[in-house]
């Protein structure tokens, strides 16, 4: 086992605890805006009725109103056309107690979600998913990050603080995780391998890996065998299986074989998923200090 001293064999990361931290420290940081006069406002976005998707918002909502947030809700038919959704973003863009917006994917297959995405006002973009917020993360200049790779970082963080020098491995290349993510490994002075569903002999490269981060969206594919011993591994993966039986969520890794291997591992559900939303808040904090001109220190990436 190379570079994983701490990490105990099995240890489950606990995302709803951590998040549970994260959310404390952020209603700190929002009542203290309130003194300044300052309620930071998220607007989120839906458009149809995608049955996963309505559960994220949902939890979206729910815990921006409990950290003290405004929320401003938008649920669209699904029949909305690309230029009708233009509209609502230029209006939100312009709404002055609108910290940020999140318009949640995928979208309808005759929406071009990046142009929606690119005419987000980038000091609203909370998700991280304007190219600039993007191209600021490729060249390592200081900007929002996507906040699942963000949630991802603060769990790894969270069991390993020194994570330089390690081999880490993302399968999944989506703009929204596996390409984030491994930006940011790669700013924390990790060897990357971004690795994909095509990609040749994928269990000798995740066996090499000390870090595994799982965002391919395919249940239970990194299996036991393919986890070096100690290594970190964090899944991504929501996969809704055994629907006859009444459905059951599963990550993209092999739970029961790799906690046996691996140093610490994400549970699904309860690992990634809170921690992200909590990412979220966070997100919103940040873009509402930055526009109101206010500084707070806030959890970040780095440790
Ligand atoms: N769909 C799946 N994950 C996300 C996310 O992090 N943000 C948005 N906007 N949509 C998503």
């Amino acid at each position: 086992m190379s570079g994983l001293g701490t990490a105990n064999r099995g240890t489950r990361i606990n995302g709803e605890a951590a998040a549970a931290q994260l959310r404390s420290q952020l209603k700190e940081a929002v009542a203290d805006l309130e003194h300044r006069g300052v309620t930071p406002g998220l607007a989120v976005i839906i458009v149809g009725e995608d049955p996963a998707s309505s559960v994220y918002v949902r939890n979206k909502i729910r815990r921006s109103v409990e950290v003290g947030f405004r929320s401003f809700h938008h649920e669209l038919p699904v029949s909305t056309s690309e230029g009708d959704l233009l509209s609502l973003i230029l209006r939100l863009n312009d709404a002055p107690d609108v910290d940020g917006i999140l318009v949640q994917l995928p979208l309808p297959s005759h929406i071009d979600s990046q142009r929606i995405l690119a005419a987000v006002d980038p000091a609203k973009d909370v998700d991280g998913f304007h190219p600039l917020s993007a191209g600021k993360l490729m060249s390592g200049s200081p900007g929002v990050v996507p906040c699942t790779p963000l949630a991802c970082m603060l769990l790894i963080r969270g069991v390993k603080k020194e994570i330089g020098g390690l081999n880490a491995v993302v399968i999944g290349r989506s703009n929204i995780v596996g390409k984030p993510m491994a930006h940011l490994l790669l700013r924390s002075d990790c060897t990357v391998t971004m690795a994909h569903s095509k990609t040749n002999s994928l269990p000798s490269v995740c066996r090499a890996a000390d870090i595994v981060v799982a965002a391919v969206g395919h249940p239970e594919m990194v299996r036991g065998d393919w986890i070096k011993p100690g290594a970190i591994v964090i899944d991504v993966g929501i996969n809704r299986v055994d629907r006859e039986g009444g459905g059951r969520l599963v990550g993209d890794v092999a739970f029961h074989e790799a906690e046996n291997v691996a140093g610490a591992i994400t549970p699904v559900p309860g690992g990634v998923g809170p921690m992200t939303i909590a990412c979220l808040l966070r997100n919103t904090i940040q873009s509402a200090c930055a526009r109101r001109g206010v500084f707070l220190p806030f959890p970040s990436e780095d440790p």
